[in-house]
């Protein structure tokens, strides 16, 4: 198969792409595909909203850019941060043009959400099912397309490179170009080979790298262990955000969030003595940014022995609190909590990847024709700590940038047509699924129990020793067993454990997300560590 475009991911950042290249394009081809179903997406979860300044009379610019440097930590690229903040509002006046539905005040204007680590209310939002409606709309619009075709459950293996055609490819090779992908066609388990003039990533994050995430099935960091393979450039993966308040339900995965605009509404943080702790740990008390938040939670859970704290919101307002978050307010009431009556029990989860895909301003990576954007990208914006809700703008404003440089690009580039087709010679049908559960069961483990909040070196250590182990063992199974989802996701989130432990062990100091009690001092030097 050929397609001018190439897609990979169908959540807020791919489609915004694909829809603004099609239209630019009428007579060209975009191809979206996606491993699962089209809204099976880290976007259709997304809860809080929109970071946006809306409201001038209060908020301003400079305001937003002060607050996302704040909470980056001294890691932000500064260029960047004032791109997105500066370009956000327009990207979000689109969404709302293709039908999205953000809820407003008695008076008709847009009703403002505030989050932790921002100075305003700033937040669109949806009820607390904003990434459902984002996806919603954008979907719809896409059906409207006619010269996108989109491809549901076909899974991305592999970048093609010039690695395929039997050059040898490595870390200081100038031009590395990719030329389409490898993928498992789901529907008929054969690998077909797609070639593209363009191939945007849009693949999203690796929570599932964590025994407890928000993260759903889907984000196993596909498309940041495939540029990692095709010696593309990462960086920044010690930055892994773990949201403070994730419904504390032993066993269930992913969990379920309980958003942080709960907070921003008035909820209150409370330890099992019913003490409201935050107040001990920063002026901003509950509404401080995510590190520090989740820090302060699970500093009260090792002192208490216990595995969760309380958010406590019995003192809402009942009918406002069922008005702004009526997902949340049954999911609990489900599970016998009325938060009229009772606290809730939260403990934090993995929820984002702050570094991924080292690209430029305009989302280009460090392989040549190809593009990322989104959560598997590291542009610069989040540095070591991203702000709440800046995700979702991020994505729109970079699935943008890479649509205008991508269009002055296209009509320079042909299709590469040597590329062999992929070679399965030798592999057989895998006897035990079953290990591949067990592995990345023992993956999510090692993840949780030694490169979680607080880290320290021997812990990362140790990580390393048992990665060094499931990725001989993983390797050895993919040489010799035909290709499913779940062997590559393995594969994959193996790759990204290395690189997240990789990070941390040469961050020699503690900033933002990254916390290590043997360097506890934050080092003069502000640097990203590309791997
Ligand atoms: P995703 O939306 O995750 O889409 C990834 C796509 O890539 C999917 O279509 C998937 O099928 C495809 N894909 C992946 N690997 C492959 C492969 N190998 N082959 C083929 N296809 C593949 N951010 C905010 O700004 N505000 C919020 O309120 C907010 N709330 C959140 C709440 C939750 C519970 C979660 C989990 C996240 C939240 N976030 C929020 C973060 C935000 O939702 C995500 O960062 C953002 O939606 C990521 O969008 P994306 O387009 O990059 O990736
Ligand atoms: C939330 O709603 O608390 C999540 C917001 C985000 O991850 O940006």
């Amino acid at each position: 198969m050929q397609t001018d475009f190439l897609v990979i991911g169908s959540g807020i950042a791919g489609l915004t792409y694909a829809l603004k290249t099609a239209k630019e394009f009428p007579d060209k081809k975009i191809t979206v595909i996606t491993k699962t179903q089209a809204d099976e997406t880290n976007t259709k979860y997304a809860q809080g909203g929109i970071a946006g300044v809306w409201d001038e009379a209060k908020d301003s610019y400079h305001k937003h850019i002060e607050d996302t440097l704040i909470a980056g930590d001294g890691l932000c690229n500064e260029h960047i941060v004032e791109i997105v903040v500066k370009e956000g509002p327009e990207r979000i006046k689109e969404i709302i043009a293709y039908g999205a539905e953000f809820d407003k005040d008695e008076k008709g204007e847009y009703s403002l959400g505030k989050e932790g680590g921002h100075s305003e209310n700033r937040i669109l939002h949806h009820k607390d099912v904003t990434g459902k409606e984002m996806e919603r709309a954008l979907l719809d619009e896409l059906r409207t397309v006619k010269n996108i075709e989109l491809i549901n459950h076909c899974f991305v293996v592999d970048i093609i490179t010039q690695h395929h055609l039997g050059y040898l490819v490595t870390k200081s090779t100038l031009d590395i170009t990719c030329y389409g992908v490898y993928v498992l066609n789901l529907h008929n388990h054969q690998i077909e080979k797609i070639l593209a003039k363009i191939t945007l990533l849009a693949t999203g994050g690796c929570g599932q790298a964590y025994r407890t995430t928000t993260n759903p099935r889907i984000a196993t960091g596909d498309g940041i262990a495939m540029v990692y393979r095709a010696k593309g450039k990462i960086e920044n993966m010690e930055f892994i955000q773990f949201h403070p308040t994730a419904l504390y339900e032993p066993g269930v995965s992913p969990s379920f969030l309980i958003t942080e605009a709960v907070r921003g509404d008035g909820g209150i943080l409370r330890n099992k003595n019913g003490e409201a702790f935050m107040e001990r740990y920063d002026a901003r008390k509950d509404l401080a940014p995510r590190d520090i938040v989740a820090r302060a939670i699970d500093n009260e859970m090792k002192r208490s022995g216990t595995e969760h704290v309380y958010l406590d919101c019995r003192h809402m307002d009942k009918e406002k609190f069922i008005h702004h978050f009526p997902n949340i307010y049954e999911k609990c009431l489900s599970r016998g909590i009325d938060i009229t009556q009772h606290m809730i029990p939260v403990a934090p989860a993995a929820h984002y990847s702050c570094g991924g895909i080292k690209t430029d301003e305009w989302g280009r990576t460090s392989v040549k024709h190809l593009y990322a954007c989104g959560e598997c990208a590291s542009t610069g914006l989040h540095g070591a700590n991203r702000l709440a809700s800046n995700s979702l703008l991020e994505a729109m404003v970079f699935g943008h940038r890479c649509f205008l440089d991508s269009k002055e690009e296209i009509n320079k580039h042909s299709f590469e047509e040597r590329i062999p087709d992929w070679n399965a010679t030798g592999t057989t049908e895998p006897g035990e699924m079953i290990l591949i559960t067990q592995s990345q069961k023992e993956l999510q483990q090692i993840m949780s129990d030694y490169v979680g909040i607080v880290r320290t070196d021997i812990r990362l250590e140790r990580a390393m020793k048992r990665l060094d182990l499931l990725f001989a063992e993983t390797e050895a199974l993919y040489r010799s067993t035909k290709v499913s989802p779940q062997l590559c996701e393995l594969r994959n989130l193996i790759t990204v454990g290395y690189l997240i432990v990789k990070g941390a062990e040469f961050r020699k100091e503690s900033r933002g997300l990254h916390y290590n009690t043997d360097h506890l001092q934050k080092s003069g030097l502000l640097q990203n560590i590309i791997l």
